[in-house]
């Protein structure tokens, strides 16, 4: 080999290198360029490796020649670079632009549920008056639900609540408690009599079950709200005074109100609390049965007998009860007509409170 040979070699070399590094369309090809031209094993050392075939006076222009290519290559390279590198950044920014000049997407707000708003009226509207707020189990065992409350099993009074039975696990003693889906919030007087001294006001608002047949004003799931006061000199009159408050605040200062007899295993006396139907304000409607009255719940003097099943001594204290169908006053404040809207889910029904 001659030197004017090992000049066409580096040229060719020169020229294929550029066109190379021109075509290399991503940082890896441009790398694995790189390394097959002027790597360890690259292309340019291995024609350097070839220059002991060289006459020995031409061997020291050798390194005169080859840096200024290995040098352009160099540049080329890294020119190449620069740009692709600039182009990638270029195409994320495209890709991942944001308009921030376009009206934002509103936040989707939820809202209080129609019965949980009610139950928040009533607590308070009790609260005014010493009401609080405390929580009983929705599966309650047999004792609590009817026997503590004066209603001993195979009584004909339990036939007032079509009960749901839970089935006991295996193993369950035979003579252990017998558990139910609570058909209503009165438990919660046997555990708030068994867990405090008097004075006692309370609040038990829940969800109750019964198996009935569904319809419009009947549901298998519904809510109550209990409440209950026992203290030294309750009165049938305290109870009344309390539930006009009630009945004024919630439906309205005007509206007539009144006692009817009425029964229940756990109250005696009992009564229910009728208001002025809120439909025709009395004149009689189909709303009311044309009585032009609506009975919003259910109430009475403590039984002597559930008293003591509270561990209370009736001697000492007296105490009144009542215990309100949560969906029932709901429908009434809202005109709802039919209490499966209540568990339905539907968000066109629920997005109105
Ligand atoms: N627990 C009764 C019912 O569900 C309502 C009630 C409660 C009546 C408290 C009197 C006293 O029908």
């Amino acid at each position: 080999m001659d030197l004017a040979s090992f000049q066409a070699q580096l040229d060719a070399l020169r020229v294929r290198a550029l066109q190379a590094i021109a075509d290399a369309s991503s940082p890896d090809t441009l790398a694995e360029v790189d390394t097959s031209i002027l790597g360890r094993k690259g292309e340019l050392r291995a024609l350097l490796g070839g220059i002991g075939a060289l006459p020995a006076e031409d061997r020291p222009r050798v390194g005169a020649l080859a840096n200024p290519i290995r040098e352009e290559v160099e540049a080329a390279l890294a020119a190449r670079r620069e740009h692709l590198e600039a182009s990638a950044l270029e195409a994320r920014l495209l890709a991942e632009r944001v308009d921030v000049t376009l009206p934002g997407r509103a936040a989707w707000r939820g809202s209080l549920h129609p019965i949980r708003e009610t139950e928040r009226e009533i607590a308070r509207i009790f609260g005014q008056f010493g009401f609080v707020v405390v929580e009983s189990p929705e599966v309650e065992t047999d004792e609590l639900n009817f026997q503590a409350l004066n209603i001993p099993a195979d009584h004909p009074a339990r036939d007032l609540w079509d009960t749901i039975y839970v089935q006991e696990p295996d193993g369950a003693p035979v003579d252990g408690p017998k558990h139910l889906f609570r058909t209503h919030t009165s438990p919660g007087q046997i555990r708030a009599m068994r867990a405090a001294e008097p004075p006692i006001r309370i609040l038990t608002p829940g969800r109750c079950f019964r198996y009935e047949a569904v319809d419009a004003s009947h549901a298998f799931e519904f809510f109550q709200v209990e409440g209950l006061m026992v203290d030294e000199g309750t009165s049938m009159a305290h109870l009344r005074g309390l539930l006009d408050a009630f009945a004024h605040e919630m439906f309205g200062a005007g509206r007539p109100t009144r006692f009817r007899p009425g029964y229940y295993p756990f109250t005696e006396p009992s009564v229910a609390f009728d208001i002025g139907c809120v439909v025709c304000d009395g004149s009689g409607c189909p709303a009311c049965k044309r009585t032009g009255w609506m009975t919003i719940l259910g109430a009475g003097m403590v039984h002597p007998v559930v008293l003591r099943n509270g561990g209370i001594d009736p001697e000492r204290y007296q105490g009144f009860a009542f215990g309100m169908g949560t969906d029932r006053i709901t429908m009434l404040r809202y005109a709802i007509r039919d209490i499966r809207a209540f568990l339905a889910n539907d968000l066109r029904f629920l997005e109105r409170f």
